[in-house]
């Protein structure tokens, strides 16, 4: 790591940890906005390689050009326990050698908690990007991850005003809670038009036609039959009326083999799976979708933002804004109620009215590199 020779007693050095897909669009936006302000901050990333395929992590790199990992800790594929152990095992000496004035961590994934526990145990301070958001399920691994890593951080930057709420009702302090918005939404305004202009939809034959988007990959929905073949068989009607295209997650790809569901999947005419796609592409399908079907989080927030109808396929959801303020629907899993939910959606306008969550603005990146420089004088 370049990390020698830190010339100013002012400079904030803050290590931003990365580890899985929806980690990337979060902490891009906010390396770049600290290269902007170099005499300030000294910003260095960490990857913990929690996930590793080039289609889920170095594709984003490029797309959103974040700046090559200082540090890559190769954690890999795992149960729980292991890969959250091995996050911990590998960051600490990190921390050790690095000394930052911050550590950076976003979102709800395995890394963040894994990294957010290492610095609290050091007196490392932590901020937590994404704070506050809560489904109330605790069967979800995020939620357990969101729970804790909001109890430990010592700055918790929340997107929306239901995320205070949630954190204030579990008794942390207001000082620790600032408002900042919605970091995801800075990358989408600044890559929209660049993906918007790639030839995506061309090259799956979609120029000119009206197509819905899917992506599916929580354990709930993914590593169960039953739940599974329920949302197949809305998907076999919802693509009768139009095209499904299906970016496979690691995960859903390995558990329809497993579960034997193949040749069901390949038999559902115009459900057209391909590989998982990179960030811009992504965008440019679901900038232009009729219709998007997702258990994603990022993804019921970005179609709110695109003001793109969304089904969301759990039973319930922890950005309640994407459906108070947006174009979000949250479905479950019952194919009745799937079917009805797209039919609805689809004999309605192609965009709903476009309601914007306060401060999702795309200079949410700037509000927390404010506030990190506020709270360290
Ligand atoms: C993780 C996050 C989830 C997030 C999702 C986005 C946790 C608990 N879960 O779930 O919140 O929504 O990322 O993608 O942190 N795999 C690969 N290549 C990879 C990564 C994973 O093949 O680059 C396969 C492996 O078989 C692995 C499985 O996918 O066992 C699941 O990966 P894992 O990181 O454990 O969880 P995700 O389901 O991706």
């Amino acid at each position: 790591m370049a990390t020698e020779g830190h010339p100013y007693k002012t400079m904030l050095k803050v290590i931003n940890v990365v580890g899985a897909r929806p980690n990337f669009m979060k902490v891009a936006p906010i390396v770049a906005a600290m290269k902007k302000r170099p005499e300030k901050f000294l910003p260095l990333v960490v990857h913990t390689g929690q996930h590793y395929d080039s289609a889920m992590s170095d594709s984003f790199f490029r797309d959103l050009e974040l700046p090559e990992p200082d540090t890559h800790l190769g954690v890999g594929s795992g149960s729980h326990a292991v890969q959250t152990a091995a996050v911990m095992e590998r960051f600490e000496p990190v921390v050790l050698r690095e000394k930052p004035d911050w550590v950076l961590v976003v979102g709800d994934v395995n890394s963040t908690i894994a990294c957010a526990l290492v610095c609290v145990k050091l007196g490392v301070k932590v901020a937590h990007v994404e704070a506050g958001l809560r489904s109330r399920d605790r069967s979800m691994p995020e939620e357990i991850n969101r729970l804790l890593t909001d109890q430990i951080a010592d700055l918790l930057f929340t997107p929306s005003h239901d995320a205070d709420e949630n954190l204030l009702a579990e008794g942390i302090p207001r000082e620790r809670i600032r408002l900042v918005g919605n970091v995801m939404i800075d990358s989408l305004q600044k890559s929209l038009n660049v993906a918007r202009a790639l030839p995506t939809r061309e090259q799956l034959g979609l120029s000119g036609v009206d197509y819905a988007l899917l992506t599916l990959h929580r354990p709930s929905n993914v590593d169960l039959r039953e739940s599974f073949e329920r949302i197949l068989d809305a998907l076999e009607v919802i693509a009768a009326r139009l095209p499904i295209v299906f970016p496979v997650h690691p995960r859903t790809k390995k558990t329809i083999a497993e579960l034997g569901l193949s040749a069901r999947v390949a038999s559902i005419k115009d459900l057209r799976t391909v590989q998982p796609l990179g960030y811009l592409d992504f965008l440019n399908l679901s900038s232009s979708a009729r219709l998007v079907l997702t258990d994603s989080g990022g993804i019921q927030e970005e179609t709110t933002a695109l003001g793109i109808p969304c089904l969301t396929l759990r039973e319930n959801t922890e950005r309640p804004i994407t459906v108070e303020m947006g174009t979000n629907v949250v479905v479950g899993t019952d194919t009745t109620k799937i079917i009805t939910a797209a039919s609805t959606a689809l004999n309605g306008s192609a965009k709903r009215t476009l309601r914007q969550p306060p401060l999702w603005d795309g200079q949410t990146s700037e509000r927390i590199l404010d506030a990190l420089e506020e709270y360290s004088v």
